[in-house]
This record gives structure tokens, sequence and C-alpha cells, in this order.
């Protein structure tokens, strides 16, 4: 029985008594009294998204949980961008013209790092990087940041999940401080989520997308949290998805994406999630704090 539960009980025993007791551990992913904000590949609406630059704006507001995609080269490294081409958010057309349709599967590490990432975005950032993970784990390192790391379109690449994790592992992000208090892996491939949980049962995990109530209970053997489009969410869904525990014995949790908006934020946060995706975590964390 978890915390919400119980204390639903308690107040049935206590006989229909005007006592009200606290739902935690409601927003357990924070510890703390509200939803927990995290910056969009990195702090996105003012930073090109996924760059070290966007996670080191997200710190410079004061943001500690930051969300990345992570994908990998022909070479085999793994490197974090969001889509599956290198089109939209690096100079790749320039650099490479004759190579369409410019995949990030199709390029090496090497010709990838040749790309500005920045550009496209605002000339202030001309010359960011595509960063590796390794490169990426090391900044989020060094500014004590936590991650929600998402696999990206990991049908694309087998294997990802433990490659991933084996490099997780190398720069120190499998202790068990990180796995309870600094780390979610998530995707949008129940598959994906499912290796991840196998591999490493100690990995806190969270499955994209708005599954069906009826497919919760099989979800949550693996995943502990269900994170959904704000667009795709309610009051019912939410406390459907808190009424089941996930993997490691509590309540599942849900992380709602991408809110950016002042009104959303306080609908979403009206519904009781654990937590809000935002590419502006500044007006989410001010909409938050006076609602
Ligand atoms: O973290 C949630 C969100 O990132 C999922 O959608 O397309 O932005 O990766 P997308
Ligand atoms: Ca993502």
């Amino acid at each position: 029985m978890h915390a919400r539960v119980a204390a639903a009980s308690t107040a049935a025993l206590l006989g229909g008594a005007v006592l009200i007791l606290p739902t935690s551990p409601a927003h357990s992913v924070t510890g703390s009294g509200g939803p927990v904000v995290v910056s969009h590949r990195g702090a996105s609406a003012y930073a090109p998204e996924n760059t070290l630059a966007a996670i080191d704006k997200a710190d410079d507001m004061g943001f500690r949980w930051v969300e990345n995609d992570v994908q990998r080269t022909r070479d085999g490294v793994l490197v974090v961008i969001h889509d599956d081409t290198l089109t939209r958010t690096t100079n790749v057309e320039e650099v490479y013209p004759r190579r369409s349709p410019w995949k990030v599967k199709d390029f090496t590490a090497k010709e990838i790092a040749r790309l500005d990432a920045g550009s496209w975005f605002g000339r202030r950032y001309a010359g960011a990087h595509v960063p590796t993970l390794e490169q990426y784990m090391n900044r989020v390192s060094r500014n004590h940041q936590k991650l929600v790391m998402e696999i990206k379109n990991p049908e694309l690449y087998p294997g990802i999940e433990r490659q991933t994790l084996k490099l997780l592992n190398n720069a120190g992000w499998l202790d068990a401080d990180h796995l309870r208090n600094r780390l979610i892996v998530q995707s949008f491939s129940p598959a994906s989520v499912r290796t991840v949980h196998n591999l490493r049962p100690g990995v806190k995990t969270a499955l994209l997308g708005t599954p069906s109530v009826a497919d919760l209970p099989a979800y949550a053997e693996f995943t502990d949290q269900i994170n959904s489009s704000y667009t795709s969410i309610s009051t019912g869904y939410v406390a459907a998805i808190h009424a089941f525990d996930g993997p490691h014995g509590k309540p599942l949790e849900i992380l709602t994406w991408t809110v950016n908006d002042t009104a959303a934020a306080r609908r979403v946060a009206g519904y009781d999630v654990d937590g809000v995706i935002t590419n502006r975590p500044d007006v989410v964390r001010r909409a938050l704090s006076a609602y």
C-alpha cells in the first residue's frame, strides 16, 4: 500500500473525523513539495538544444534537472541529438552537400564533430558542437546536474541500451547516489525501457507516451514513470498512474512535456504531476511558485 492510499485509509479509520493527512510521497522525484522542473534538451528556448551550452544555460538559471536525447554514429559513438537527421540543428548540408539524407547513423563521430550545431540558433552560439555522450556526462557531472536521458530511436541502434549503461557506469552515474537521486532513463519504446530495467534493475526508468490505463499494470513491472504529453493527460489519468506501484515498490510517477507557458504549467500542477519538462524552465518555475 503506498502513502496516498495509506492516508485515505487512515482517514476512513478515524470515522470521518476532520483530519487531512499529507499525501506525500507525491513529487518524490524532488523530495520537495512541488513538481520538479526539467529543462528539455537543456534550457532549449535560450541556447541551442542538446548542446553543452544548453545545459550550462540551465545551470546558470539555477535548474538541476536537464533532459537529453541519445543516438549513435556510424562508428558506434553515442552522441546527444534529437532528430535522426543532422539537418535541422547543424550545418551538415553545407559541409557535406552530397550526403543526403544526412542521417546521424550514416556519419562518423569525427565527421559530426566538424559540424556547427549553434549557428542555426543564433550567432553567439556559432561553433557549438553536437556533444558525444561522454562529453555531455562530463559536463553534467561538473555542473552537479541531474539527468533525464532519452534513448532516441532505439530501433535504429541495436544494443544501444547496454552501450549507454556501460558509458553511464564508466562516468560514475550508476552508483547508489546517482541511481537514487540523479538519473532517469526514458524512451518511447517499451522494449527499450524493459531492456534497460532488465540489464540494470536499479536504474529508474520512464516510458514516454500515454498508454491506456488497462496497460499500466504491465508497464509497472519495468518502468517507474509514465511521461506523457501534457495535451494528453487529465486529473483522472494522473491519479490512475499514481495508483500503481513501479518496480521499486513506489507509486508510478509522471513528468509531463513540453509545457512552455504559465497557463499550461498551472493546469498540469493542478493534475498533481510529479514533474514538468519544459524549454522555458524560468517561465514554469515562476508559474508554479505563484500557484
Ligand atoms: O522528455 C520528453 C520529450 O523529450 C519527448 O519528446 O520529441 O522532445 O524527445 P521529444
Ligand atoms: Ca527527448
